[in-house]
Formats: C-alpha cells, structure tokens, sequence
C-alpha cells in the first residue's frame, strides 16, 4: 500500500493528532495539578507569611494520595489546611435568547413578508410599490435572514460551550482545591430585563448544568442577624461537610439592577432561583481544651478579651447603598440590615471574631488605583441610579466604620482599630486586590479621609498591620467568564491562637480562555472519529475490501464525470492505482 493511499495518510495523521489531543486534553482535566493551583496553607511559625506556592501545592496533592489520611492524620510530616478555604468565583454571567437573533426576530422573517407581497396579501396602491418591496425582501432574506440565522446557530454553540465551560472550571477545582465553602460574587445571570420565564431557564442552567452537584443555601440556614443565634457550622472538622456543595451567591446589577432598578419582583424571583439577598452565616473553629481557660468567661473570666474564634460571612446586596433608589422602602431594609449587621457584632476591644463581607459592588476607589474608575450614571425618566462602577464614598465609608468598626480617630473605641475582617466582591471583571486604611496621625478637621492602596504596594510600604493605619483588605475577584482567563479565587482564613487573630491569604487559579476547551473537545473527536474510520477500514481490508481502491476509484469516477469522457483522465492511470 502506497504511503499516499487515503488509509495511510489518516493514520498518519492519527499518529500525529493522537499525542496533542492527549497532551492539551490533560492539560485540560488537570490545569490546577499543572498550574500548581493551591489554597494558600497556613504558615509553620506564627509571625511567618503563608505559602501559597510550592508547599501549598505539594499539601494539595499529598490529600490526594490515596494511602495519606486526611484532616485528623498522625502523619507529622503533613501540614494542616486552613480551615476555613473559600472558591470564590466572579460574575458567570450566564448569556441566553437575548443574544440569539431568530429567538426574538423569528426564521426567515423576510420569507414570510415576500409571500404575502407576492400573493397580494400585503397592502399596497400601486404595483410598483409591490414590486419594490418584494424585491427588498429578497436582498433581505439574504443579507439579513441568512446571516442572522448562522449567527444565531454560532451564538447557540457558543453559550452551550461556555455553559461546559464554566462547569469545568468549577468542577475542577472543586476536585481539586477541596474548597470547605464556594461563593458566586453576583452576576450570575447576564441581564436584570429578562423576562420571568428566561430567568428561570438561566437558573436551570446555572444549577443543572454549570453548578451541577451544588445546592443553593437552605433559607432557613441563611439567619438575619441577632443577638442570639445558632451556628451554621463549626470548621476544621468533617462535620461541616453539607458546605463543600453549597453556593452563596451573591447578588449582582445583571440579576436584579441596580438601585434604580431593584423591585420587589426582581428580589422574590432571585430569591426563589438561587436563595436570600441578605444574611449572614457564623461558623466557630472549636479549640484546644489547654486553651479554653484564657477565653472571655462572663462568670469565669470576665477580664479576658479573647472570644472563642468565629467567623462571621456577611452576605450583602449593596447596589441598593447610593441614592437615588427605586424604592426606598427596600433600600431602608438594606440598612436596617446593616444596622442590624452592626449592632449584633462583638464590641471592638474582642479578639477572635472576624468578618467576610460577601458582596458585589466594589467599595469607592480614586480613579487609578483599579482598572475600572469610579463611574456614576443615572435614569433619564426619574434620575434614578442606573450604574455605578464602586459604591460613593459615603457608602464605602459606611462599610469601614459600621460594619468593621474602625475609625480615623485613635479615640474611638478600640482605638478605632476595628473588627478584623476582608471584603470579597466581583462586579470589574478585571479583579483588584486592594487595602483601605486610615491615617490616624493625620491631623484633620472632622472626619479622617480613607486611603486606598494596591495590596502588593501596601504591602511593600509597610503599611499593612500598622497600629496607627487601621485598615481591611478589599479583594475584587476576577471573572470566571473565557474573555478574562476563566478565573477563580482561592481564599483561605485561619486561625492564629498566638495572637488571637484570623488571618487571610488569597490566590488565584485561571484556566486559560474558552478556545481552549473547544479546542481540545473538537481535536478529541476528530481523533475519535479517525480512530474508528481506521478500525473500520482495517476490519474491511481484513474481509478483502480494499478501502483504498474503492476510494480513489470514486474520486476518479468523479473525476471522469465532471470532466466529460472527452476529458483526459487516461485509463491507464486507473490501472496504476496501487493495491
Ligand atoms: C500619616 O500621617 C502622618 C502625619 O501627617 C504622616 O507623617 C505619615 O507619613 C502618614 N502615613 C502614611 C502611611 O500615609
């Protein structure tokens, strides 16, 4: 058989593809094992930093081996993981009908309107005018019709491929990182004016297809805040496991808009689809008994100012913070819950609690310090707020000083140090990793300005943890969406009995963009269907059909047939044909 026959180049070809499609197809199934993708772990010695980059990885993997056991080892050599690691994912935006062109225009409009031109069906004075339009439909049917047909089958492909997609990535990671807890940072859905029916299908989508195995957070489970409450778990034991599978999702402008937007049937349809805009979760990490004396007693140990460690998750819509909203009446109950956020924390002089505001909007930044610049754009028909890129001052300021406690004023309560905490939120795409603080040795008329650092610069200067600069890490998470790499945020918080505090590190784990999943699922079945065709042919040769001959003896067949039996295609060169 000659090494041009058609069977010899497809196995070639096979030979070649076969080795990338395996190649690109694990990178694929394993990019957080070969990006080295790890929660942060937390560090050996109490004043050292996390690691987050080999050593993380390598406790990753080592809870993958089958023959270590896990959480309550007595392997020594093994390090503990955090015991609070959250998957925070960024703004999914999941697309629908409203980008397919024949879902709201139809197929073949223009045919329709031709027929009733041609068949006098349509109103028109003189022939002309028929004529006319008719012939408008024709170049339409094309110009028009076919082009948005074929883009809507493009369109089509597309959001199946990206639903796939964004599975993967959580799937993966959820595989791979061991998250104890996985947020959605809003955005879920990519529009707040579908209409009721859309939405609900996006939400089948986003529960059945892209968050398959996860489950949205019980309602009675998310608690309004009080005085008096039950835990929503304890960490750092197995019992808390009904997490791992639980999604907080957070409440974007494209699920139910923004100030200006926000009603109560936006709300109760978000509500129904994928749980409560507004709550909060507490989990306790239990302690060692040797510790437990020094812990805050009001009979035993009133002096103490040492809490037993809980972490407190803020679940917050704040695109109903700035003004002017729709409705007051739910901008009050925002507040309220704020307050009531506020009034129910532990006084600020105590250690051990620590706060993760979960929310969408990032907080106010100068222009420059983050890609997207503060932005404020309101309703042309009441003046409404109808977009903002961060939340006005006034309201950042509500969540440093209410929610956190801290002030400018070294006066203030706990020396306006605050409750330690970070804010999580999406709503930029591009993610920014960011700390506020305040100069308390400034000296100022009334309130102290808030400053606003990138983490990394901060960090460099020195800033950071600074008795006179109080301050909380704001970290906006990049999107999990193709066109900005497929991200997704690896949060780990711990515990630091030394000096009673939590502590936060952050990393991500980008896949790489969409292409590459369709890429590497096109290749697969292209090999797939080569590998049969080959099998098949082979099976057949074996049975004494030459696949071969019977092909290019078609194509020469062909050949003749188009060409005319006059044509030269001597008949030698059919006898030539190797066999
Ligand atoms: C804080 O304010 C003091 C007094 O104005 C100033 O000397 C110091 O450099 C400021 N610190 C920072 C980090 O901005």
């Amino acid at each position: 058989m000659s090494r041009f026959s058609p069977t010899a180049i497809l196995r070639n070809g096979l030979r070649f593809l076969f080795p990338v499609a395996m190649a690109l197809t694990a990178y694929l199934y394993l990019y957080p094992v070969l990006n080295s993708c790890a929660f942060p772990l937390p560090p050996t010695a109490p004043d050292h930093n996390a690691d987050t980059g080999r050593a993380a990885f390598l406790e990753a993997a080592k809870r993958h081996w089958p023959f270590t056991e896990t959480e309550n080892s007595t392997d020594t050599t093994s390090r503990p993981p955090a015991p609070f690691r959250l998957l925070a994912l960024g703004d999914p935006q999941l697309e629908g009908d409203t980008s397919i062109p024949i879902d709201y225009l139809g197929i073949f409009p223009h045919v329709k309107s031709l027929f009733k031109h041609v068949t006098f069906r349509s109103h028109h004075d003189v022939l002309r005018h028929r004529v006319r339009a008719s012939l408008h439909d024709v170049v339409d049917i094309f110009f028009e019709d076919v082009y948005n047909l074929a883009e809507s089958l493009r369109k089509r492909i597309d959001l199946f491929g990206n639903d796939f997609y964004l599975a993967h990535i959580y799937r993966t990671l959820h595989w791979w990182t061991l998250p104890t807890h996985v947020t959605v940072l809003g955005d879920l859905v990519g529009s707040q004016w579908l209409d009721d029916s859309e939405f609900f299908r996006r939400a089948d989508r986003y529960w059945n297809r892209v968050f398959r195995g996860g489950e949205r957070v019980p309602d009675d489970a998310a608690l309004y805040p009080a005085d008096e409450y039950d835990l929503s778990g304890y960490l750092g034991a197995a019992n808390n496991s009904v997490w791992t599978r639980r999604i907080i999702n957070v409440a974007g402008n494209h699920d139910i808009g923004y100030a200006g937007d926000i009603n109560e049937d936006r709300i109760s349809r978000f509500e129904d689809a994928f749980g409560k805009l507004n709550y909060e979760l507490r989990f306790e990490l239990p302690i060692s008994p040797a510790l437990a004396p020094a812990v805050f007693n009001e009979a035993t140990n009133p002096h103490s100012t040492r809490l037993v460690p809980e972490l407190r998750i803020v679940v917050l819509n704040d695109m109903n913070l700035d003004t002017p909203a729709a409705s007051t009446a739910l901008q009050d109950a925002t507040y309220a819950f704020i307050n009531k956020v506020i009034n129910t924390a532990a006084a600020v002089e105590f250690t051990g609690h620590f706060t993760l505001v979960l929310t969408h909007v990032p907080l106010y930044k100068p222009p420059g310090v983050c890609v997207d610049d503060p932005l404020f754009e309101f309703h042309d028909h009441d003046g409404s707020l109808r977009e903002q890129n961060q939340l006005s001052a006034p309201a950042s300021r509500g969540f440093l000083e209410g929610i956190l406690g801290m002030s400018g004023d070294v006066n203030a309560p706990g020396k306006g140090r605050g409750r330690r905490g970070v804010v999580l939120n999406g709503h930029d795409h591009e993610g920014c990793d960011t700390w506020h603080y305040v100069n308390q040795s400034r000296p100022v008329e009334g309130e102290n300005e808030w400053e606003v650092k990138r983490w990394r610069q901060a960090v460099r200067g020195g800033i950071v943890g600074r008795e006179e600069l109080p301050g909380v890490r704001e970290i906006t998470v990049r999107s999990m969406m193709g066109d900005f790499g497929g991200n997704a945020g690896l949060l780990s918080i711990w515990f630091d009995e030394t000096a009673w505090e939590w502590r936060v590190e952050y990393a991500t784990c980008p896949l790489g963009t969409q292409h590459l999943w369709w890429t590497v699922h096109i290749l697969d079945l292209l090999v797939v269907l080569g590998g049969l065709l080959s099998v098949v042919a082979a099976v057949l040769g074996v049975v004494g059909i030459n696949v071969d001959r019977i092909l290019i003896g078609a194509t020469v067949g062909l050949w003749r047939l188009i060409r005319g039996r006059s044509a030269a295609v001597p008949a030698v060169q059919v006898k030539k044909v190797p066999s």
